[in-house]
């Protein structure tokens, strides 16, 4: 098969899975043979960047991998219903003034310092933010949700929320978003490069990783080398960008250890009155290497002035 017949086939398959490209003629050539459109995501190599740092491909390549040949995804574009969100008590940029939103401005703040490296010391990777918990159901998809939102609606900020939580995958869900292609469509058994499978969505700075198209074995692949050099190619790709991974809980399974490993901040979410002491103690301590945890109280009632009422609410400290 020619080097052209090998591309148009790949073309086909990447149209097949959901994956736009410009139309012909839509950009200058010589950015048709970037490795990674510009249009598609505003990621630039480091000033310093030699070809020694040059991002690694660690994704699999077919025979069409001559960049020149071959063609060049554009991250898909999706619309969140930004009105259905706030009903989801997901915070929206139309308001940005709501309790939640005041709520995540606190939380967010020493997390951004440390990612910039303002914090109280330099922190390798504190641009790779894991939310995770020590069991099920504590709230760790709808606080990287918001975190991921507010942390977007400042006004230097990309953020990338990557739904790495592969066996029970609910961002797409919280963002009222249908099923696509993500994370596991990166790992050894899938096709596809990550510019592929990125949305860029209607909140300009929040873009997605999905968790792909479950498979047997996913659990298990997030624990696998390969993930751990996905996620390296991301730190190098986005260095200035803020990546948030939404995870599987502590102490259920080892994947969401491993994937702690390569992170420089994690958040554990506790539900209040429910998580036991010894629980949070012993999900800390699988994530004893981490530089950076920070414990955040889920759903704590709020004290009203006809005693406890039902609001939600949050409160933080450093571990
Ligand atoms: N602070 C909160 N305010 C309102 N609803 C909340 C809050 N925290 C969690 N919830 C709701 O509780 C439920 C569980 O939350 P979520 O899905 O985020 O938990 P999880 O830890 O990601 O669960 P899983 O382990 O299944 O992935 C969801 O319906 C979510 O909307
Ligand atoms: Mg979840």
């Amino acid at each position: 098969m020619s080097l052209i017949e090998q591309a148009a086939k790949r073309l086909q398959m990447l149209r097949r899975a959901g994956v736009e490209f410009p139309e012909e003629g839509a950009q200058p050539p010589d950015q048709h043979r970037r490795a990674i459109p510009a249009a598609a995501e505003p990621e630039k190599a480091p000033a310093s960047s030699t070809p020694a740092e040059t991002p690694r491909r660690t994704t699999r390549r077919s025979g069409a991998d001559d960049p020149v040949t071959r063609p060049q995804p554009v991250s898909r574009q999706v619309q969140i219903d930004l009105g259905g969100l706030a009903a989801k008590h997901i915070i929206t940029p139309d308001l940005p003034k709501s309790r939640i939103s005041e709520e995540f401005r606190l939380i967010k703040r020493p997390l951004i310092a440390n990612a910039m490296g303002r914090g109280a010391a330099p922190l390798a990777r504190g641009n790779l933010i894991m939310v995770t918990s020590a069991l099920p159901r504590e709230g760790k998809s709808y606080t990287a949700v918001n975190l991921a939102i507010s942390i977007a609606a400042e006004l230097d900020k990309t953020v990338l929320l990557v739904d790495a939580d592969v066996a029970r995958p609910s961002i797409l869900n919280i963002l009222g978003l249908p099923p696509a292609a993500g994370l596991l469509d990166l790992l050894p058994g899938g096709t596809l490069d990550l510019p592929e499978v990125l949305l860029r969505t209607n909140i300009e700075k929040l873009t997605l990783l999905p968790s792909g198209m479950p498979r047997q074995g996913a659990a298990e692949l997030l624990a696998s080398d390969a993930m751990g050099q996905l996620v390296d190619e991301m730190a190098d790709r986005y260095p200035d960008r803020i990546i948030i991974f939404d995870s599987p809980p502590l102490l259920l399974t080892s994947e969401a250890r491993e994937l702690a490993t390569h992170m420089g901040q994690v958040i554990l979410v506790v539900q209040a009155e429910s998580t036991s002491q010894a629980e949070v103690s012993q999900a800390l301590a699988t994530i004893k290497a981490c530089p950076v945890k920070m414990v955040l109280l889920n759903q704590v009632r709020a004290q009203t002035e006809e005693g406890y009422g039902s609001k939600y609410g949050y409160g933080y400290a450093h571990a």
